[in-house]
């Protein structure tokens, strides 16, 4: 082992940096949706980098990038890290850009150093995770685990009608590798918390567990278009007012199954959208997610049951798709086990945590052992423009980055 080799925290801060330049937001963050223009210029900066230091590139049909650092034994499948570079639309700087370029330190690190590993090492970037462009996420790493068919994943839309399949071709990372058939033997993503654990408890690293599921529906509501003037108040049925009776009843249902339910509603049409005109017709999202798949479908249970009460009493008609279904996971006690040691031979303070957000690593490790890392993020605060992260913290993840995949290449 190279116990003394530690990563640049300065060169990691300033990749993540320059990252954040393409595609910036109006608020400090970054607006990096999947498979638009930035997101490609994001990727051919990393590409770039990667090739810098002799990394061969390969690329699946879906638009995951491997970036591979040889090792002395080709026959053993690649030890890799990475996440996603895609962003929210009001996205902060550090969500999946650590752990793409927390990879990309560990491989610049072991280049300049000149060390040899056994197994070949590389960073990865993985299409869409963030599901705010094409629902639903993390779905090219979904696709790679063999959770959706490539044909489902490629005919997704976003709200204008392009596909994922059109838009890979259009920005040029439609890959000849089919997606799967790149092999890895072990997965380790490292990533900003997204919560306020870590901080609360003055930890620097989150040895990750396993994630909560998570549950994505799409909800239409259909009353009638009606004049706002000349309909009485009773008997109108309106659409909207129908979706915030059940989009209470979506919060308090959370409330109900504290302390680790959530859910959310953060996506929503409303037709048409005239100020003196009834809503005829509300279309929204609702994200479900708890770390107990027991509780979970009872929070599915209750939101069906609401749907259909809050749909009678408002005379509107129903429609409720489940979109996706992601069952809790636990990752490898190997790959966790490598993480926890890292971080206690580097002398970081840590502690054990499950992932509240959902992460390529959630999809992937149904087919390759897996493990995260994750450091505190300030506030908690995430999906958001004023994310931030403490350079000390991103390097302390990073260290352990780099001595856990060490450990796993051996
Ligand atoms: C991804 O960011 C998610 O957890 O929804
Ligand atoms: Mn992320
Ligand atoms: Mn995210």
């Amino acid at each position: 082992m190279h116990e003394d080799i530690r990563v640049n925290g300065d060169r990691l801060w300033d990749s993540i940096m320059a990252m954040a330049e393409i595609g910036p937001g109006q608020q400090g963050g970054s607006s990096r949706l999947a498979l638009t223009d930035a997101d490609r210029a994001g990727r051919d900066l990393f590409v770039g980098w990667c090739r810098e230091i002799g990394c061969s590139i390969e690329i699946d049909d879906m638009g995951n990038i491997f970036a591979q650092r040889a090792g002395r034994d080709s026959a053993r499948a690649p030890v890799a890290a990475g996440s996603h570079l895609d962003t929210q639309p009001h996205g902060g700087r550090f969500d999946g850009i650590y752990g793409v370029l927390a990879a990309l330190e560990v491989l610049r690190t072991l280049h300049e150093r000149q060390v040899e590993t056994g197994a070949a090492l590389e960073a990865v970037v993985w299409t869409n995770e963030e599901g705010s462009r094409f629902a639903p996420a993390m779905i090219a790493s979904g696709v790679y685990a063999g959770l959706f068919d490539k044909e489902y994943a490629w005919a997704r839309a976003d709200s204008e009608g392009r596909t994922i399949g059109e838009e890979l071709r259009r920005i040029g990372y439609l890959g000849d590798v089919p997606c799967g058939e790149h092999s890895l033997g072990a997965l380790l993503e490292a990533h900003i918390e997204q919560g306020p654990i870590l901080e609360a408890e003055h930890n620097q690293i989150g040895v990750v567990i396993g994630g909560q599921g998570q549950r994505w529906y799409d909800v239409v509501l259909r009353g009638q278009d009606s004049h706002a003037g000349s309909t009485p108040m009773r008997g109108r049925r309106d659409a909207l007012v129908a979706a915030a009776d059940l989009i209470g009843r979506v919060q308090a249902l959370a409330h109900e199954l504290a302390p680790h339910a959530v859910s959310t509603v953060g996506e929503m049409t409303v037709l048409p959208n005239s100020r003196n005109t009834i809503p005829g017709e509300v279309r929204f999202s609702v994200d479900l997610r708890n770390p107990d798949a027991n509780v979970l479908a009872e929070m599915d249970t209750r939101f069906r049951a609401d749907t259909e009460a809050v749909a009678e009493r408002h005379g509107v008609a129903w429609q409720v798709d489940q979109i996706w279904d992601k069952p809790p996971v636990q990752f490898d006690s190997a790959c966790i086990a490598a993480v926890e040691s890292a971080a206690g031979d580097l002398g970081y303070r840590h502690q054990q945590i499950v992932s509240g957000a959902g992460h390529d690593a959630c999809q992937v490790c149904e087919v390759v052992p897996t493990s995260m890392i994750f450091v505190p993020c300030a506030g908690g605060l995430s999906h958001n423009e004023a994310e931030s992260a403490e350079p000390a913290d991103l390097e302390a993840g990073c260290n352990v980055l780099l001595r856990a995949m060490l450990a796993l290449a051996q």
